[in-house]
């Protein structure tokens, strides 16, 4: 990261440090600890989402695929370590994966392993914060292809920004389809044991963000006066996660400080939570046809496919 870039996300912190109410970016759950943790949540018997998903995507394959008819290029968005996608490719004949994530290094890492798996498959790296911008490479959208996001990562971006985000895809695949896994609106106790486990998992990710924002922009947060709140708020259909003060405490970094009282509380994440008629709405509103969807039977998630 250049000197800038350091500037700049030190003063992105700070400035959400000083706010009324406090927050803190959850792109900063994500440092290496942070992945590893978020990995392990996805292991959780609490955390539904992951399983939910792989179930409905293995269930319903054949069914998707040939809705889809034919497709060759699989374009995932937040590819990771390609593990999901992978289940993807021989159900849905896949000869070209295009893997787009932000880090340059674990994406080529990701495809040297899948690679060595799938020889038979064009593996293409798209180093990108595709949650603003999304530039693909001509190769990658000159036949028919499948964009997929699952995971309901777009739960992380409130309504405004997902419709920006969905017209952004549209733009990006055209003559293609998009396939999208949702996280659906069930009762808060479900939601709030999935973002509150009993392992405390989800409290050591949500907890990890003030040992990254320490390096990031010096702060001095001292962990164990903070503990990890999730809640379902209702009104907003999202689950939120906080951080909470135990204690009065002064939080300093190079020429500035922020006194907080106990119970004061810093705003870490929403995980929007969806019905099913307004994520039908807003995909034709981001210009999306002929949409559908399966779920599971207790109508926890949803699998939605749409076409651009
Ligand atoms: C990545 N994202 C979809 C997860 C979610 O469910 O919103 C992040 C997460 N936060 C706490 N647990 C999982």
């Amino acid at each position: 990261m250049s000197i800038q870039d350091r500037d700049k996300v030190r003063q992105e912190v700070i400035s959400g440090l000083t706010n009324n109410p406090p927050h803190i970016s959850p792109k900063y759950l994500y440092d290496e600890l942070g992945s590893r943790l978020f990995s392990a949540i996805t292991a959780l018997p609490e955390y539904y989402p992951t399983r939910t998903e792989a179930e409905i995507l293995k269930r319903r394959s054949a069914e998707i695929k040939s809705t889809i008819g034919t497709t060759s290029t699989l374009i995932d968005l937040g590819a990771g370590d390609g593990e999901k996608a992978a289940t993807l490719f021989e159900p849905f004949d896949i000869n070209q994966y295009v893997a787009v994530d932000i880090s340059a290094e674990f994406l080529q890492a990701s495809l040297r392993n899948l690679q060595s798996r799938y020889p038979h498959i064009k593996m293409i790296a798209v180093a990108q914060d595709f949650s603003h911008t999304l530039h693909l490479p001509p190769e990658a959208v000159n036949e028919p292809s499948l964009v997929f996001y699952p995971g309901s990562s777009i739960g992380n971006f409130n309504p405004t920004h997902a419709l920006a985000f969905l017209q952004q895809v549209h733009r990006a695949c055209q003559n293609g389809h998009l396939l999208i896994g949702v996280d659906l609106v069930k009762p808060a106790d479900i939601l709030e044991r999935a973002y509150d486990d009993a392992l405390q998992v989800t409290a050591a990710f949500n907890r990890n963000i003030l040992r990254h924002v320490n390096k990031l922009a010096q702060t001095n947060f001292n962990i164990h006066e903070w503990r990890h709140i999730a809640l379902f708020n209702a009104d907003e259909s999202r689950v939120e996660m906080h951080l909470e003060a135990t204690q009065e405490t002064t939080v300093t970094w190079p020429n500035g400080q922020r006194q907080f009282s106990a119970g004061e509380r810093i705003h870490t994440e929403n995980s929007y939570k969806w019905q099913i008629e307004a994520f039908t709405a807003m995909l034709k509103q981001a210009g999306f046809k002929d949409s559908c969807y399966w779920t599971d039977n207790k109508h926890w998630f949803a699998v939605f496919l749409a076409k651009a």
